[in-house]
C-alpha cells in the first residue's frame, strides 16, 4: 500500500540522466531525490490541506530564509489561487525571517535569528510558519518559542522535507511533503554552503561536491 509521501531509505532516486540540470552541477550529484513536478504537485495539495485548517482568519506566513523561499513562494501563489476561485477569502500577509545553523553539511549549535525582532503584529493572527527541511527539529523548537511568545490565535508549521534522524526531532510540522532519509540533499532554494539553490530537483549531493564546496 501506498499511503504516505515517506522516501524510504533504499529508495535509489532518479538517474541525473534523466532530466535537465545546470551544467556546472555535473558530477556534483548523486541522483535526484524529489523531482520539480513532483514538489509542486504536492504543494498543490498542503496548501488544500493549510485553507481547510487556517482559512477562517487572516493568515501570516513566516517564511524561513534562504531555505524556504522556494517552496514558501510556490505554496503561497497555490494558497491564493484556491482564494480566487473560492466565495470565501481571507486576507494574507508573507513576512520573511532569517535562520542560520548550517555549516558544510554540519548544523552548528549557535542559532542566529534575522528579521524576528518585533514581531507584535502576530498578535491574534493565524500564522503558518515555512520551513525548506526540518533536519534535527531544535531550529523549529526555538523559533516557535519565539513566535509563541508574540500571543498569535495559532501557529502551523509547514516544513516541504523533514528527515528521517536517529533521534526523534525536537519538533514536527503539522504539514509535511515528504519525509526523506538522513542524507544531505540540495536543491528547490535548499544549498550546500551557498550552492545549489539554482537546481529545481530537490538532489542527493556527491561526496565530490561536498569536497569542491567545502568552505
Ligand atoms: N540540505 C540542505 N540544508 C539542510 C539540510 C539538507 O539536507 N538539512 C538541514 N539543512
Ligand atoms: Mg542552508
Amino acid at each position: 500500500m501506498c499511503s504516505d509521501t515517506t522516501i524510504k531509505d533504499d529508495w535509489p532516486g532518479y538517474s541525473l540522466d534523466l532530466f535537465n540540470y545546470p551544467a556546472h552541477y555535473c558530477g556534483d550529484l548523486d541522483c535526484v531525490i524529489i523531482p520539480h513536478g513532483v514538489i509542486m504537485d504536492r504543494t498543490e495539495r498542503l496548501a488544500r490541506n493549510i485553507m481547510d485548517d487556517l482559512g477562517d482568519h487572516d493568515i501570516v506566513v513566516l517564511c524561513v530564509l534562504k531555505g524556504g523561499y522556494q517552496f514558501c513562494a510556490d505554496l503561497v501563489e497555490r494558497i491564493k489561487a484556491l482564494s480566487r476561485n473560492s466565495s470565501h477569502t481571507i486576507p494574507m500577509r508573507v513576512h520573511f525571517i532569517r535562520l542560520r545553523s548550517y555549516l558544510n553539511d554540519q548544523s552548528t549549535k549557535d542559532l542566529h535569528i534575522l528579521g524576528a525582532e518585533d514581531l507584535s503584529f502576530l498578535a491574534g493572527k493565524n500564522v503558518l510558519i515555512v520551513e525548506g527541511i526540518v533536519g534535527t527539529g531544535k531550529t523549529m523548537e526555538t523559533l516557535l518559542k519565539h513566535v509563541q511568545a508574540f500571543r498569535p490565535k495559532m501557529i502551523k508549521v509547514a516544513g516541504l522535507l523533514v528527515k528521517r534522524v536517529q533521534h526523534s526531532l525536537a519538533c514536527v510540522p503539522d504539514y509535511v511533503g515528504f519525509e526523506i532519509p538522513d542524507r544531505f540533499v540540495v536543491g528547490y532554494a535548499l544549498d550546500y554552503n551557498e550552492y545549489f539553490r539554482d537546481l529545481n530537483h530537490i538532489c542527493v549531493i556527491s561526496e565530490s561536491g561536498k569536497k569542491k564546496y567545502k568552505v
